[in-house]
């Protein structure tokens, strides 16, 4: 057993406090493990969302306006861009502007809008795999074609492979790249080189850039991540769409509330016209009340998590460096660890070894590359002492597999 540093106090008074027992609470994480796994008694460590109570303070705002008692159409107040504009500006250095801000009920709808709006059926549509399943459905679903330019992966970790996508570019028409940033599962937090690069060649080549930056605040070390809207001092800003929600930051997710941030105007006028063929959407009510609690108050709430995620990784990490054959991503962004179980487990007995040996639902590799076959990703927004189980599963199983 390899011994990690204790969780400091003050973290474990954050688990103590927000950790709280979601079975019997129509959590798709815990309540569907027979419909999606075939089996009830899984430890949950899949889907992307939390076993961590929002912040007092979004709870609060939430109730008040539940007791309200009316929920007619509602107005988007100027306290709400206060709000997300001062964490955006805070934690990130980016500046919005209202008029760039557009509402949805969730990132992945905004995707299949965006594969609708800026592509023609049996367009082929360039994103890079490994990368989130929904990506690639909103492009098949829609009767495009996806083209994976796939990530490398090599000893220095996981890379964007800039020469096959710039072949792609000049040798195929391509009009949409929809980008992960940071990537979901590698948990990469793209350079600002390497995003230079990529919208460089967007623009080059005359490709839309939709940047999915759900996952922007969970960055290991603060500082890391760069908006395509701000990289080389905002170049790009009038190039790129950019997705985002506060739901993956403050566990919000059933309560749809997203953006989309166009600083075009011409684009702009152009995705209105379009999105009102498809929703005429006023966004979510209470999705709104929660996120502007959270941005203006949420920060201290999220540090902590931040921390508790840190130490999480570095259980999973510690435990499965007994198997030096198993390799874990680097953690630079996200929640989610990406582990390749090859050599030890092959391809075709990942499921049961999974499911049957270590007694664990996860989102297996092949959901996010058809070539991640040996791959599975686990998610450590959770009480550590999940974590700690299931990496103890996933270390004997592997050590028993080896003998
Ligand atoms: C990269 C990425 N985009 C979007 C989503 C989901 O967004 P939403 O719930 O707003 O549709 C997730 C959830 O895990 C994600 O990882």
């Amino acid at each position: 057993m390899f011994v990690v540093a204790e969780l400091s106090r003050d973290l474990q008074e954050f688990v103590a406090n927000y950790s709280v027992d979601r079975r019997n609470t129509d959590s798709l994480k815990w309540d569907a493990l027979q419909e999606r796994y075939g089996d009830p008694t899984l430890l949950p460590m899949w889907v992307a969302d939390m076993e961590f109570q929002t912040p007092v303070a979004v709870r609060q705002a939430l109730t008040e306006r539940v007791q309200q008692g009316v929920f007619g159409y509602s107005l988007t107040p100027d306290s709400y861009y206060e709000a997300f504009f001062q964490w955006q500006k805070e934690r990130h250095g980016i500046t919005l502007q209202k008029d760039w801000v557009r509402f949805d009920t969730g990132v992945v709808n905004s995707l299949y809008a965006m594969v609708k709006w800026l592509t023609d059926p049996g367009d082929e549509v360039v994103i890079l795999q490994p990368v989130y399943y929904p990506f690639a459905n909103a492009i098949k679903d829609n009767d495009r074609k996806v083209l994976s330019v796939d990530l490398l992966s090599g000893d220095k970790g996981w890379a964007i492979d800039f020469e096959a996508l710039e072949k792609t570019f000049k040798h195929h028409t391509i009009k949409l790249l929809i980008f992960c940033s940071p990537h979901n599962p590698v948990g990469r937090i793209w350079t600002e080189a390497e995003l230079v690069k990529v919208l460089a060649l967007c623009r080059q080549y005359g490709v839309q850039l939709v940047s999915d930056e759900i996952h922007q605040d969970y960055e290991a070390e603060l500082g890391q991540f760069k908006s395509v809207l701000t990289v080389a001092d905002g170049t790009y800003q009038d190039d790129v769409i950019v997705l985002t929600a506060p739901s993956k930051t403050f566990n919000l997710a059933a309560l749809l509330n997203s953006h989309v941030i166009i600083p075009d105007p011409d684009k702009r006028e152009s995705y209105d016209a379009f999105i009102k063929t498809i929703h005429q959407t006023e966004g979510s009510l209470l999705g709104r009340v929660a996120a502007e609690a959270a941005y203006r108050h949420g920060g201290p709430w999220f540090d902590k998590l931040r921390g508790v995620i840190a130490y999480n990784y570095s259980v999973l990490k510690e435990t499965l460096a007994e198997i030096p054959e198993v390799k874990v991503a680097d953690l630079q962004g996200t929640y989610l660890a990406y582990v390749d179980l090859a050599p030890i487990v092959p391809a075709d007995g990942l499921t049961d070894f999974v499911q049957k040996a270590c007694g664990l639902a996860v989102d297996y590799g092949a959901w996010f590359s058809p070539k991640d076959k040996t791959y599975i990703r686990l998610n450590l927004a959770t009480d550590p002492k999940y974590v700690a189980t299931a990496a103890d599963r996933l270390a004997e199983q592997l050590k028993f597999r080896k003998k």
